[in-house]
């Protein structure tokens, strides 16, 4: 999902991935993310990749009321979308940007957040050193990928229905969410200290019209 692939976060689409993907995939995991964001009472937060405001709302449920929190996102549609979910007097910021270019200072940040981001980031060590360039000395990086896809049982459904339906030109979508597990180790140069966490989250499938009401 580069550039070209961003652009498929348009229309309808942030709507049904909030909806329809948000309580599938994403809400228990930003619940966790959430939580050892504040454990780290940051005063200045970035959010990367935060698509339509799932950690986002979570982490300004949690953080620190003091706590500056700024959402960025490639793709301005699903920004649309996390913006609806916040009251004015909240302070977030909201802005579109490249996770491998920011538009921020060094050190501006003493944390930062991205929740199944990375992997979809077209150069990975550009978009870790950004993060790293944006955080003062002692800052942290909380980020998560998902495990390869034969520990992700719900995607390899999922493909082999969409390969049954489309057999002529099956839509490839989870190669790239499933398929970053290496080279996470230091790729800034910096000495960092990198700790890692797996986390079996089951999730449990609804029927659609349940997940589709569920807007948080
Ligand atoms: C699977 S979604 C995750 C969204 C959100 N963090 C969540 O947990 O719901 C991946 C997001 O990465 C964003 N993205 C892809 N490439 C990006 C880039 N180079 N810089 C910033 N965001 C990017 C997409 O627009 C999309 O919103």
């Amino acid at each position: 999902m580069g550039a070209a692939g961003v652009a498929s976060f348009a229309g309808e689409i942030p709507v049904h991935y909030d909806r329809g993907l948000g309580p599938v995939l994403f809400h228990d995991f930003g619940d966790q993310m959430a939580v050892r964001a504040a454990a780290q009472a940051p005063s200045d937060v970035l959010e990367l990749a935060g698509g339509t405001g799932i950690v986002s709302r979570r982490l300004r449920d949690r953080l620190p009321a003091a706590a500056r929190l700024t959402v960025t996102d490639l793709a301005a549609p699903m920004l649309d979308v996390a913006r609806s979910k916040f009251a004015a007097e909240e302070a977030v910021t909201f802005q579109t940007a490249d996770a491998c270019a920011l538009p921020f200072a060094d050190g501006a940040f003493d944390l930062a957040v991205c929740q199944f981001g990375v992997m979809f980031f077209p150069d990975k060590a550009k978009g870790f050193a950004e993060a790293f360039r944006v955080l003062r000395p002692g800052g942290r990086y909380l980020f998560s990928a998902w495990d390869a896809q034969p520990h992700n049982p719900m995607s390899i459904v999922t493909q082999r229905a969409v390969d049954r339906l489309l057999p002529d030109d099956p839509p490839r979508f989870y190669d790239v969410p499933f398929s970053y597990q290496e080279d996470l180790l230091d790729p800034t140069g910096r000495t960092v200290t990198i700790s890692f966490r797996k986390l079996f989250l089951p999730q449990r499938f609804r029927a659609r019209s349940n997940a589709s009401s569920t807007t948080r």
